[in-house]
C-alpha cells in the first residue's frame, strides 16, 4: 500500500514527465483537462505506476495541425456533414450508417472510461476542424490500431493526412511505449495506402477480396510499425 510521502513523490514524478513531454493529460473518465494527474485510489496508483500510461489522451502539435481530444461540443452540423459525404466515406464502413447528431454524441461518449482515444484534427492557421483520428489500444499486448478521416475535402492532397498520421504514430511508439501500431484500409484507397507506406509501416497481411466497394470485391490491406525492430 503506497502512503503519504510515496504517493506524493509519485504524483510529482508523473507531473514532471508530463511537463517534460509538454503533454496535456486528460482523465479517461471525462475529457476535461486535469493538469496534474489526479490519483484517486490504490488502483489508480498502480495503473499510473505501470508504464506505459495508456489511460491518457494527448494534445499534439505539428507544423500545420493540432490534434486534441474530440469533445461533445465538437459534434456540430459541419462534423456531421463529414460523415454524410459519400466521397469521404467511400472506402469506410461508415457509409452504411445513418449518422445523426445523437449518434455522433453517443460515439464521442463511448470513448469515456476506456483505453481508446478520439481526436479532433484542427488546422492551426485556419482554426478549422478538418478531421478526426481514432486510437484503439490493447494495453495487454502493447498494441494500438489507428484510424484517420479528413472530413473536409478542401484539405485533401496537401500532405496533411500524412502529417497527422505520423504525429500519432510517432507519439504512440516513442512517448506512450506502444510496441506495435497497426492500421488498415481497402486497396483502392490509394491516399491511405500511401500514408501508411510513407510513415514507415510495412504490409503484414492482406484479406483477399474481402469487401465490396461499388460492387467490386477489393482486398483489405493491414499495415504495422514496431517501436523497434525486435519489439
Ligand atoms: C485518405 C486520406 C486520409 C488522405 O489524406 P490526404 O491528406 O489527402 O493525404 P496526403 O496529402 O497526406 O497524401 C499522402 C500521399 O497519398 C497521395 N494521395 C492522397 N490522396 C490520393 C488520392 N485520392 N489518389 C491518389 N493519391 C492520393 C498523395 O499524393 C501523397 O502521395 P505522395 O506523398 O507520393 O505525393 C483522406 O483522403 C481521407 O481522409 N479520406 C476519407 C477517409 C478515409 O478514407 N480514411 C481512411 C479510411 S481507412
Amino acid at each position: 500500500m503506497l502512503k503519504g510521502w510515496h504517493r506524493w513523490t509519485l504524483r510529482k514524478e508523473i507531473a514532471a514527465q508530463a511537463l517534460q513531454h509538454t503533454l496535456l493529460i486528460f482523465g479517461c473518465d471525462g475529457l476535461a483537462p486535469i493538469g496534474q494527474p489526479r490519483l484517486r485510489s490504490h488502483t489508480d496508483l498502480k495503473r499510473f505506476h505501470h508504464p506505459p500510461t495508456f489511460c491518457t489522451v494527448v494534445e499534439l502539435s505539428t507544423t500545420r495541425l493540432r490534434l486534441r481530444p474530440f469533445l461533445a461540443t465538437d459534434v456540430t452540423p459541419a462534423y456531421l456533414a463529414f460523415l454524410q459525404d459519400p466521397i469521404v466515406t467511400r472506402f469506410s464502413n461508415q457509409r452504411f450508417r445513418k449518422h445523426t447528431i445523437a449518434s455522433c454524441e453517443a460515439y464521442q461518449q463511448s470513448f469515456k472510461a476506456n483505453d481508446n482515444s478520439f481526436l479532433l484534427i484542427e488546422h492551426r492557421q485556419d482554426s478549422a476542424a478538418i478531421g478526426t483520428m481514432t486510437i484503439y489500444r490493447t494495453p495487454q499486448h502493447g498494441t494500438a490500431d489507428i484510424g484517420l478521416m479528413l472530413g473536409n475535402r478542401h484539405y485533401w492532397q496537401k500532405g496533411l493526412g500524412l502529417e497527422a498520421w505520423l504525429a500519432v504514430l510517432e507519439h504512440l511508439l516513442q512517448e506512450q511505449g506502444i510496441r506495435k501500431v497497426t492500421g488498415g484500409t481497402a486497396r483502392p484507397n490509394i491516399g491511405m495506402v500511401r500514408i501508411m507506406e510513407e510513415s514507415g509501416m510495412t504490409l503484414e497481411a492482406v484479406r483477399q477480396r474481402h469487401e465490396l466497394i461499388e460492387g467490386v470485391a477489393v482486398d483489405l490491406l493491414y499495415y504495422a510499425r514496431f517501436s523497434t525492430q525486435l519489439a
